[in-house]
């Protein structure tokens, strides 16, 4: 597994994390126990970075990380976020109370002192990033957080964070089919001295061995809304990646493994965490983090899902409300 650094001042953890926001449930039925078989399997796999936040599950992602830290002294560098309220209605706060409060339930129920990374999970447009970013630094001083970073944000309000107090990660949807953060982003992370994090690297499942089935979503699988599972892009997508994933077959490693060396391979600041509950998924995911694919596997790959390629947009109209789309 490669080593990556999280952020210029902050540690070195495998290229391939884990997202944890599967341990709620939200891609289909799991369990602590399952959860706990997956994170057990990270560390013999070099996958030291998990990824979770206050709201997978209310907390319940968060919980069973902590209960498996419990039974085992294993140790991962770990990015918890804040900043979204769900209930009465979706809204974003990025007030000193809400963020230090959030924080704060987040290491309870990890059962940890300190995390290596705290991030605002959206903007909350009203409020300068300037504020948000002293409320952090604060955090930091108090030893609480070793960094923090920002998700779903544009070039602008990170160079603007950053020229307050390093900024050690930003983490936005990247994979072969969402390819926005091109447009500026990585590379405003990279002279920042930020990690760029690649959520979603494994489109959602998309670019698994096999493509899941949209009559098998549960009514919560935040994929039930995504325009991409919705017909007709459903069937053109599926169509579309099928030769990518018969590509992949004939040189011998999984789509999934191929989607993420891919990921990796657009800079060596770049983190990918994609999210599972299986330690066999998690295992050719990891892989991903151990094959260099060469000049000639990249320009196939570049033929066969061009930029643009994806039917459909990667959020409905309400799942897009908080994410800064300008470039
Ligand atoms: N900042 C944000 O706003 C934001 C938004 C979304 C996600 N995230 C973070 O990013 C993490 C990853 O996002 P994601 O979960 O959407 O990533 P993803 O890995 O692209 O998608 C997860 C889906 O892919 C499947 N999958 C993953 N690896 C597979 C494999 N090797 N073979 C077959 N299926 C596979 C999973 O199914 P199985 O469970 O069956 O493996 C699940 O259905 C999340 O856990 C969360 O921590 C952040």
């Amino acid at each position: 597994m490669q080593q990556r650094e999280l952020g210029k001042d902050g540690p070195k953890v495998g290229a391939v994390g884990l997202g944890c926001m599967s341990f709620s449930g939200m891609y289909g039925p799991t369990d602590e126990a399952e959860a706990h078989r997956t994170l057990a399997s990270a560390l013999d796999l070099g996958v030291t970075h998990l990824d979770t936040a206050q709201i997978y599950g209310m907390g319940l992602s968060e919980t069973i990380i902590g209960s498996f830290l419990k039974q085992n002294k294993h140790h991962f560098s770990i990015a918890t976020k804040a900043g979204i309220i769900t209930k009465p209605e979706r809204r974003f706060d990025n007030s000193p109370e809400l963020l230090r409060s959030s924080l704060e339930g987040s290491l309870k129920r990890l059962g940890v002192d300190f995390v290596d990374l705290f991030y605002v999970h959206r903007r909350e447009q009203e409020r300068p990033i300037e504020e948000v970013t002293h409320t952090l630094v604060e955090f930091v001083k108090e030893g609480k957080i070793g960094g923090f970073g920002f998700s779903e944000i544009s070039p602008s309000s990170l160079r603007r964070a950053a020229s307050i107090h390093p900024v050690r990660a930003v983490q936005n949807e990247y994979s072969l089919w969402t390819r926005m953060p091109e447009l500026g982003l990585i590379r405003a992370c990279k002279e920042v001295g930020a990690a760029f994090v690649a959520f979603s690297p494994v489109a959602r499942g998309m670019f698994a061995d096999r493509s899941p089935d949209p009559a098998t979503f549960a009514d919560h699988d935040i994929r039930k809304r995504n325009p991409r599972f919705i017909e007709p892009n459903f069937s053109a997508n599926v169509a579309a990646i099928s030769a990518f994933r018969d590509y992949a077959e004939s040189q011998s490693i999984s789509a999934a493994t191929m989607a993420l060396a891919w990921v990796l391979a657009q800079g060596d600041h770049i983190i990918a965490i994609p999210g599972t509950r299986t330690s066999d998924h998690l295992q050719q995911d990891a892989a991903g983090g151990a094959v260099q694919l060469s000049a000639e596997q990249m320009s196939r790959i570049d033929e066969l899902l061009p930029p643009g390629f994806a039917h459909g947009d990667r959020y409905n109209d309400q799942q897009m409300v908080g994410v800064e789309r300008y470039c």
